[in-house]
């Protein structure tokens, strides 16, 4: 692979000696199941073949040497003495606080590091860069140090990484994509049991398109963590009429018999898209299992809608964007993807009209909002691996 010559030429270039090895993890597109990994609903996410690969060398004493691509001549260090949770406010949060979390969980990593990242997934765009640059160095650490644990575990090491120490209530979803993608499937999850099972996406007449709407959107914002703690308000409520621990354990007809004791009409309408959304994913994969992609399509346009007017995660240019999508023949569905606040949408479209939706979302997203879309081919790919030792 012409990158990764290309990163172990930097690598020299920047830390005089070459890497012992350089792992690689994907991005990740959500299908459908949004906002439901922190409510143990499903998820039914892909894994990209575009990612974060870290080229990486041990060193002898305890410094962690961070360096990347896209921020040529900056490299950035602490040690392993120096990690400290929250107090961080650059890009080596998430690998640093992956090493943190390693070492918590009484991993041995006894000495420091040199790294050099390069993602050729755009950042802050809804495709998980940030759980691929972390999950890249799980995978990296686990080589490096000759630790014993699954794909599985540095999934949730991950997360926990980016809850404790870059400070964002994430679930698992973006971590567990990326750890644990196969190629062609998609990866349908509970992320309550983390039972999972992969869902072939063998759609031959049919593309997944990906559509940046270019605006950045910011995880680490208040909005995402205000949504987790009106979706707990919304679950303490139900638990008084209902034997719960999650949202996502009682069906839409259950929601309906009881919502009213959710007195807070915003946390009403939260708890309502978690639910209903994770009903939707459930019946996505039966749609998909029967080869009846209209009716998964059709899932994803609610999903949308819902996110749009119960969730209130999407923003004028994502509603933009679906619209257009909505209105082209040869579109099956299309919604937000990701945590929202701007970022991507997800498309299924019909092989024969791929083009012709290019055009029109280009012409008619430029025409109303003054921005040009960016549209991102994808394949869905591997989960997290060494690519060369
Ligand atoms: C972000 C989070 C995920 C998930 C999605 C929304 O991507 O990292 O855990 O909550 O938002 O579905």
């Amino acid at each position: 692979m012409r990158e990764t010559v290309e990163l172990i030429d930097r690598f020299i270039g920047i830390f005089g000696e070459k890497p012992e090895l350089v792992a690689f993890a994907p991005g990740r597109v959500n299908l459908i199941g949004e906002h439901t990994d922190y409510n143990g609903g499903h998820v039914f996410p892909c894994a990209l073949t575009l990612g974060v690969s870290c080229a990486a060398r041990p060193r002898n004493d305890r410094i962690l040497r961070f360096a990347s691509l896209d921020l040529p001549g900056e490299i950035i260090e602490t040690d392993l003495d120096s990690l400290l949770p929250l107090s961080r406010r650059v890009w080596t949060a998430y690998p640093e606080g992956v090493i943190h979390s390693f070492i918590e969980e009484g991993f041995r990593i006894d000495t420091g590091a040199d790294m050099l990242f390069y993602g050729d997934i755009p950042s802050g765009v809804g495709l998980s860069s940030s759980a691929a640059v972390e999950v890249a160095t799980g995978v990296m650490l686990r080589e490096m140090f000759g630790l014993r644990l699954s794909s599985e575990r540095i999934a949730q090491l991950c997360q926990r990484a980016e809850n404790r120490y870059v400070g964002v209530s994430c679930g698992i979803m973006d971590q567990f994509a990326s750890a644990m993608g196969r190629n062609g499937h998609a990866i349908f999850l509970d992320t309550h049991s983390l039972l999972f099972e992969y869902a072939p996406l063998a759609m031959e007449d049919a593309e997944i398109v990906i559509v940046d709407s270019r605006v950045k959107h910011s995880l680490a914002g208040s909005a995402y963590n205000d949504r987790r703690r009106e979706c707990e308000e919304a679950l303490a409520a139900l638990s008084t009429v209902l034997d719960i621990d999650a949202l996502c354990h009682i069906t839409p007809d259950q929601f309906e018999a009881v919502k009213d004791v959710i007195a807070d009409p915003i946390c009403r309408r939260r708890a309502k898209h978690a639910v209903y959304e994770n009903a939707r994913t459930v019946a996505a994969l039966e749609a998909l299992d029967r080869g009846d992609l209209f009716k998964f399509g059709r899932l994803m346009n609610e999903s949308h809608v819902s996110l749009r007017d119960d969730y209130e995660v999407s923003c004028p240019e994502l509603d933009v964007l679906t619209e257009i999508a909505w209105s082209i023949p040869g579109v099956i569905g299309a919604r937000m993807t990701g945590g929202g606040f701007g970022g991507c949408m997800v498309a299924i479209v019909e092989k024969a009209s791929v083009e012709e939706f290019t055009a029109a979302v280009s012409a008619g997203y430029e025409a109303k909002t003054g921005l040009k879309a960016g549209f991102i081919c994808v394949q869905p790919g591997d989960g997290a691996h060494i690519i060369k030792n």
